[in-house]
C-alpha cells in the first residue's frame, strides 16, 4: 500500500473528512497529511462515545489539524503547505486533548516550514474581502508567503527572536493600511504572540522537519491519506477565479504541499455531493433558489462549519464533475449526502449547458473544460423521479457519464453510515 490523495470535487464540504476516517479505519492507512488551505477549512465528524452505558453523540469540527487525529493508530501531519492560525491551532489541540485525545509526537507533527497567519492576516482579509472568503486571513498569508515576508513555524522554534521582531515590525508597517483602532490592534496582536509561544513553549517537539518521517512511510509502504481541503472549483488557479480560495486544491496541491512526488500516489478519490452546494460568492450554474434549493438546504444542514453562513445550494453538475475528474485524475469516485436526496420526490443532474458569451452568442458547451470566460451558463438537466428506487440507474448514468466507479456511497453524517456502492 502506497498513498491515496483525497480529494474535493466540488466548491468544498462534499464530506471528505468522513471518507479520510472510513479509509483510516477499513483500509489501514497509517498517517493522514493536510497539505494546503488553513482554518478556512471544516471538517465536521459525529463520533459515537461511550458515557454510562449510553452510547452518546458528539460533534467534532477539525479546522487544521487532520481528520485522522481521531483514530489512536494514525499519525497525523500538517504538511509544510498549510498556513496556520496558532490561535486557533491551540484552540483545536485543547479542545481534542479535553475530549481525550492525545497530542504527542507519535499523533501529531507541524511541518517546520508551515507559514503563520499573522494577526493582520487576519484584520486585512476581514477589510479587504471582496469574494466573501471565511475571513480567517487565508488569502493574505499566502500572499505574504508569496511576497517572500512570511515567518514560518521553524522561525520561531530555532530563531525566536528575529522572528518575533519580524512579526512586530510587519505588524507596526500593515497597522497603517488597516482601519483598525490602535487598542484592538495591539490586543489582537497580544493574543497571537502568546499563542505563538504557548505553542513553542509546550508543543514545540511535534513542529519539526516532517519530510524524512514521511519518506520513512512512503519506504516502508505503510499507507499514506492525502486530505484534501475545500474542493476542485476553489483551487486558486483552474477553479472559479477570482471566487476562489488562495491555495491549490488539486491533486497536484496535495502532492506539493505535502513533499511527495506524483508516481507515489497509488489512488485518486474524488468525492462530491449528490447535490452542489457553495459558500460564499461567485459563479454556480446549478444553483437553485426554488423551494426545492431550500429544502436541500434544510434537509442536508447545509451551513458552513466555520462561518455558519447558509450554504448555497444546486442540482448535481456532471459537466463540473468531469472537468474536475480530468484535471485531477480521478481513479474513483465517493458520492456523500445521498440520503437527503432521498427525502425528496425528484433529482435533476445537469450533463450539459447552454453558454453565452459578451456578444450574446449562445452555443452548448461540449468542450472538454469548463467554460471560465461565459457570460451565462444555462445547464441542461435529466431529471429522475423518485431517487430511492431508481437509485441505480442515477449511479449508472453518474458512472457512464464520467467514465468512473463510484466505490463507496455516504447515507448519513455517522462514522458508519457509508455503504459500498456494489453492495448498494
Ligand atoms: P478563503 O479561503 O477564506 O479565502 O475564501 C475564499 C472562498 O473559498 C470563499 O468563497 C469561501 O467561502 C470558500 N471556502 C474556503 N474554504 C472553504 C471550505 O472549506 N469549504 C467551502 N468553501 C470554502
Ligand atoms: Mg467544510
Amino acid at each position: 500500500m502506497s498513498v491515496t490523495a483525497i480529494i474535493g470535487a466540488q466548491w468544498g464540504d462534499e464530506g471528505k473528512g468522513k471518507i479520510v476516517d472510513y479509509y483510516c479505519q477499513h483500509l489501514g492507512h497509517q498517517m493522514v497529511i493536510r497539505s494546503q488551505g488553513g482554518n478556512n477549512a471544516g471538517h465536521t465528524l459525529i463520533l459515537e462515545k461511550l458515557e454510562n452505558q449510553i452510547i452518546k453523540e458528539e460533534k467534532l469540527v477539525l479546522r487544521i489539524v487532520p481528520t485522522g487525529i481521531i483514530n489512536p493508530k494514525i499519525l497525523s501531519i500538517i504538511g509544510h503547505g498549510v498556513v496556520i492560525d496558532p490561535v486557533t491551532l491551540l484552540e483545536e489541540i485543547s479542545n481534542l486533548q479535553k475530549m481525550g485525545m492525545e497530542i504527542n509526537p507519535s499523533r501529531l507533527l507541524i511541518s517546520e516550514c508551515a507559514h503563520l497567519i499573522m494577526p493582520w492576516h487576519r484584520l486585512l482579509d476581514r477589510q479587504t474581502n471582496q469574494i466573501g472568503t471565511t475571513g480567517n486571513g487565508i488569502g493574505p498569508a499566502y500572499a505574504a508567503k508569496a511576497y517572500r515576508e512570511g515567518i514560518r513555524m521553524g522561525d520561531f522554534k530555532y530563531r525566536p527572536q528575529i522572528a518575533f521582531e519580524k512579526m512586530h515590525a510587519l505588524n507596526q508597517r500593515y497597522s497603517q493600511l488597516l482601519k483598525t483602532s490602535s487598542e484592538e490592534l495591539s490586543s489582537i496582536f497580544e493574543k497571537y504572540r502568546n499563542a505563538i509561544m504557548a505553542l513553542m513553549n509546550d508543543y514545540s517537539e511535534i513542529i519539526t522537519d516532517v519530510h524524512p518521517i514521511i519518506q520513512r512511510y512512503l519506504r516502508e509502504e505503510r499507507g499514506i491519506l492525502l486530505e484534501g481541503a475545500q474542493g476542485v472549483m476553489l483551487d486558486l488557479d483552474l477553479g472559479t477565479y477570482p471566487f476562489v480560495t488562495s491555495s491549490n486544491t488539486l491533486f497536484s496541491g496535495l502532492c506539493w504541499g505535502a513533499g511527495i512526488a506524483p508516481q507515489k500516489v497509488d489512488k485518486i478519490t474524488g468525492v462530491f455531493k449528490a447535490y452542489t452546494t457553495r459558500v460564499g460568492d461567485g459563479p454556480f450554474p446549478t444553483e437553485d433558489n426554488s423551494d426545492y434549493g431550500e429544502k436541500l438546504q434544510t434537509l442536508g444542514h447545509e451551513y458552513g462549519s466555520v462561518t455558519g453562513r447558509k450554504r448555497r445550494c444546486g442540482h448535481l453538475d456532471l459537466v463540473l464533475l468531469k472537468y474536475a475528474s480530468d484535471i485531477c485524475g480521478f481513479n474513483d469516485l465517493v458520492m456523500t449526502k445521498f440520503d437527503i436526496i432521498y427525502d425528496i420526490d425528484e433529482m435533476k443532474i445537469a450533463h450539459a449547458y447552454m453558454v453565452e458569451d459578451d456578444f450574446g452568442k449562445v452555443s452548448e458547451w461540449n468542450s472538454h473544460s469548463y467554460p471560465h470566460f461565459a457570460k451565462k451558463i444555462t445547464p441542461i438537466y435529466k431529471t429522475f423521479t423518485h431517487p430511492r428506487e431508481n437509485r441505480h440507474q442515477i449511479i449508472n448514468f453518474i458512472e457512464n457519464y464520467l467514465q468512473r466507479k463510484i466505490s463507496l456511497i455516504s447515507l448519513g453524517p455517522k462514522r458508519d453510515e457509508v455503504k459500498l456502492a456494489e453492495a448498494f
